[in-house]
């Protein structure tokens, strides 16, 4: 077993030395989310720090792809900490109720029929159903929010679309689209550390209202949709389980397919060639965004805690203690990806950790690849071209999603 002690040895004083003399580095792995350019960090890390506990966040930081593998598939790491199931500030709520429910926040015997329910849902998509889908949304939200008029409503136009999709197929009317788009928006704020009291009390409302309007969708479903196949993977008595599930879509996808759709355009905006290989042929553009998933996720890292004490990744952790597991770094590792600094549309092998790994994987990554690609595609369908985007990004807030903001005209 290797303490991480031994990791304040040489190795350490000599990442420290960089740091220093690179001193626009990010602070600490849950500032990188947020860095104009984290990846010369987390390259750092992976090599001196695969896996090494910060005093100052008092976190464990995995950060090297066989440490965050090892943690996401021990049996001693938790979604959640077992003194907090649920954020004490939504307690009361039905924020918390909807909480409480979702397959990403639960463990033990529970975890596996939910995941097996949404898994299987997911899977009853017909992707050129989805794609058509999206491509109309796309089309409709360009022509309403005209993006490229103005970079800074690109945001809104990727925020709104994995919504917009992403209800449609729950079986939500077109007219109350806009609408959820409000709802979701309040809710997910509600889950960020980083939200103050007024958005913590408005997510508290938007989640009442998001429940009953799903749960009202449940019992007037026709046959045949997502939210009836999800319906199904769950016994009757448990109808709020899916309900919160079904909500569990929308907030799931939200930031993150927004990132990955800003990300995509930075990468447009950024890596011209690829740029014009794209418009010579949009047909490369799927592998382009699942590139710009490896390469600049927009989902960094999440998070396990200890359920008892015990070795994870080499390292001898207590019950209670917290894990950072940077996937973003883990896909800049060179034991998962050769030459991974290097953005490559036609990777004979890419391994990456932004949907994550184990019990917790993603089941939406198809979903959110294809609402991307429509989002992106049909923006370049309109002669419009990203590079004006290139200067002028911010990242927004966040411990774990890294999402542009353009917020200047
Ligand atoms: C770019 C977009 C997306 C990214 C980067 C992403 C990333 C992730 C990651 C990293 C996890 C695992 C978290 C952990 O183990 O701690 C996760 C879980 C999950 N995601 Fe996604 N996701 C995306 C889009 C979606 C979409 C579109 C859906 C569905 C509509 C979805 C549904 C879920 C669900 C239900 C889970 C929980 C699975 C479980 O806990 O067993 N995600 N996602």
């Amino acid at each position: 077993m290797k303490s991480y002690h031994t990791d304040t040895s040489m190795q350490a004083e000599v990442f420290t030395f960089y740091n220093l003399l690179m001193n626009d580095l990010p602070l600490n792995p849950v500032a990188a989310v947020t860095h104009p350019d984290p990846y010369p960090y987390y390259a750092e890390l992976v090599t001196h720090k695969p896996i090494y506990y910060d005093a100052a966040l008092g976190l464990w930081i995995a950060t090297s792809a066989e440490a965050i593998e090892a943690v996401l598939t021990s049996e001693l790491c938790r979604v959640r900490p077992a003194s907090e199931p649920i954020p004490k500030a939504l307690l009361g709520s039905r924020a918390a109720d909807i909480f409480g429910a979702l397959v990403r926040m639960t463990d033990g015997p529970s975890h596996g029929p939910r995941k097996q329910a949404v898994s299987t849902s997911l899977g009853s998509l017909v992707p050129e159903q989805v794609s058509e889908q999206s491509q109309h949304w796309a089309k409709f939200l360009i022509d309403e929010i005209k993006p490229q008029a103005d970079p800074t409503r690109f945001m809104d136009f990727a925020f709104r679309m994995p919504v917009y999709v992403v209800a449609d197929l729950l079986g939500v009317l077109a007219e109350q689209l806009a609408e959820v788009a409000v709802f979701v928006k309040s809710f997910v704020a509600c889950f960020s550390p980083l939200s103050d009291h007024v958005q913590l009390e408005a997510g508290k409302v938007a989640a009442a209202q998001l429940f009953d309007l799903m749960r009202a969708q449940l019992a007037t479903q026709p046959a045949g949709g997502l939210l009836t196949h999800l319906a199904l993977g769950f016994k009757p008595e448990e109808a709020e389980i899916a309900t919160a599930n079904a909500i569990g879509f929308l907030f799931q996808s939200y930031e993150a397919t927004a990132g990955l759709i800003g990300n995509s355009l930075m990468m447009l905006a950024t890596q011209r060639e690829v740029y014009q290989q794209i418009k010579a042929d949009p047909s490369h553009l799927r592998l382009a965004i699942h590139e710009v998933s490896r390469y600049d996720p927009s989902i960094q890292n999440t998070r396990r805690f200890l359920a008892q004490s015990g070795v994870v990744a080499g390292q001898a952790m207590k019950e209670g203690e917290a894990v950072l597991v940077v996937l973003a770094a883990a896909n800049r590792d060179p034991a998962a990806n050769s030459e991974p600094a290097l953005f490559k549309l036609d990777r004979p092998v890419r391994k990456s950790f932004t949907f994550g790994l184990g019990r917790h994987a993603c089941p939406g990554e198809t979903l959110a690849v294809t609402i991307a690609e429509a989002a992106v595609g049909q923006l370049l369908a309109t002669g419009f071209d990203p590079e004006v985007l290139a200067d002028g990004v911010t990242y927004r807030s966040s411990v774990n999603a890294r999402v542009p903001l353009w917020t200047t005209a």
